[in-house]
């Protein structure tokens, strides 16, 4: 694999497990049992410190208050062998930019197998925080790996699953980064969903480390993915963290009336008020 800029046209990617509060690969429900007529894929995306997890967490509990199964994970990890790539990546180690392109996609496919596929098919939201874009963000934009070689491989990674909906969390990467950098005990109790990273070592930062120059180009790739398709919903994260979540629920909700769900029952058990 070759390392190079990363194009600025190229052609459209359609599209881990977060401890939850239940555990690992917790299916979350009310017990009311509301099924779905088929399966939703929701991603999340952003630069570091950018509140992805608790936004994720916070959707996920929303959606099995409802009585619906959703199974919330992370990348890396989310299986016995991610969470093994996920200490080699975030590490201190000297891991060139092909093998941790590799190593991501590798967790991937396992997550995809392991975690992703089954719970569509079980008719289940499935949550995961961080996807295909990170590596198109990260080893792409931000490390200079071909893009196009990224979406080759996560295409066999993956299968071909791709989410329906990839909410990116949007903020300036000088903003966030002050905020993880300044603040080491964000990472065990700041609400930002560093909190959810059981089993995570916090001298693990390799990437919150790299220069602001990186970072900012990552989120330039963010950006310019975000300009490819519906799918995105982008919400700048630099505002309290309710009015995110709400921003957020204002593009689920749709999707799982779409789904069968009763827009009467999200709208009275939420008070979201109808739209
Ligand atoms: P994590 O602690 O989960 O950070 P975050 O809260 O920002 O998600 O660490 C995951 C790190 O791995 C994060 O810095 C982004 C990076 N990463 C990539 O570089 N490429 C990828 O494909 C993925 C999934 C993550």
């Amino acid at each position: 694999m070759t390392s190079q800029d990363p194009k600025k046209s190229r052609s459209p990617v359609q599209p881990g497990l977060i401890p939850h509060e239940a555990g690992r690969n917790a299916v979350s429900s009310n017990g009311h049992g509301h099924k779905l007529n088929s399966g939703l894929f929701i991603t999340f995306e952003g630069g570091e410190g950018t509140g992805k997890t608790t936004q994720a967490t916070r959707l996920a509990g929303r959606i099995a208050d409802l009585g619906i199964d959703v199974k919330i994970a992370r990348e890396p990890g989310g299986t016995e062998i991610g969470e093994k790539i996920r200490s080699l990546v975030k590490g201190e180690s000297n891991i060139g930019a092909a093998a941790e392109t590799l190593l991501f996609a590798a967790a991937r496919a396992q997550l995809v197998n392991e975690v992703i596929a089954p719970g569509l098919r079980r008719k289940s939201v499935v949550i995961v925080d961080r996807y295909i874009d990170s590596t198109i963000a990260y080893q792409g934009y931000g490390r200079g790996m071909d893009v196009d070689q990224i979406e080759v491989i996560n295409r066999t990674a993956t299968s071909g699953v791709l989410p329906e909906l990839t909410v990116l969390l949007d903020a300036d990467p000088a903003v966030m980064l002050a905020r993880v950098d300044t603040a080491p005990s964000l990472l065990d109790e700041s609400g930002d969903g560093k909190a959810a990273r059981a089993g995570d070592n916090v001298k693990e930062r390799r990437f919150e480390q790299e220069p602001l120059s990186f970072h900012e180009k990552v989120h330039r790739g963010y950006r310019e993915l975000a300009r490819e398709g519906k799918r995105w919903c982008v919400v700048g994260a630099d505002q309290a963290q309710h009015r995110v979540a709400d921003a957020i629920w204002k593009r689920v909700r749709p999707l799982l009336i779409e789904r069968g769900v009763d827009g009467s029952l999200l709208t009275r058990k939420q008070g979201v008020p109808a739209e």
